[in-house]
């Protein structure tokens, strides 16, 4: 296996406005608080375009407010196939995210694809599309979110050693 620094991670739904911006979001606020001052570059993207240019579901921009985030800055895009190349880490909310996106990556990118749950906390479960459902389904995608999170980021910081900046383990 090669040995690949983690500088970089987009996190993919389908529409890119309930799920994969509160992913975003919410990390951006965990590795600020616990990445040790590495810089990531983070994005989020849908492998539906429908949405593009629009700021997140207001549902997912409340549940964020709640919790002191505001994500209402963010507009959704398509999933790029520059994407492929620009991320280290392409993390899909669901079994049917990593499926398309793996449809879509160039061969040579495809070990960069994973479910985010199973890379984040070692469970292999979807992250539940709350879009037709109601602030309930909000709150629990929220709170999967921010457990993972914080698994994420200990497994990305245990990636990164606190001299180089460099990554040091594989994935
Ligand atoms: P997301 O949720 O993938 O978490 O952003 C959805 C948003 C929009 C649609 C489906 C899911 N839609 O069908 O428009």
């Amino acid at each position: 296996m090669s040995i690949k620094p983690i500088n970089s991670v987009l996190f993919v739904c389908l529409g890119n406005i309930c799920r994969s911006p509160l992913a975003e979001g919410v990390f951006r606020a965990v590795w600020a608080e616990r990445g040790r001052g590495h810089q990531m570059l983070l994005d989020s993207a849908g492998t539906g375009g429908w949405h593009a240019g629009q700021e997140p579901d207001r549902r997912s921009i409340a549940v964020a407010s709640k919790h002191g985030l505001d994500i209402s800055g963010q507009r959704a895009r398509k999933v790029l196939p520059g994407d492929f190349s620009r991320f280290d880490l392409i993390l899909g909310m669901d079994r049917a995210n990593v499926r398309d996106l793996k449809a879509l990556a160039p061969q040579a990118a495809r070990d960069r694809v994973h479910l985010y749950l199973d890379f984040a906390t070692g469970k292999a479960a979807d992250v539940p599309d709350p879009y037709y459902d109601g602030a309930e389904a909000f709150a629990s995608v929220y709170r999967m979110i921010r457990e993972a999170s914080e698994a994420l980021a200990k497994r990305l910081e245990a990636s990164v050693s606190p001299t180089s900046g460099q990554a040091s383990s594989t994935i």
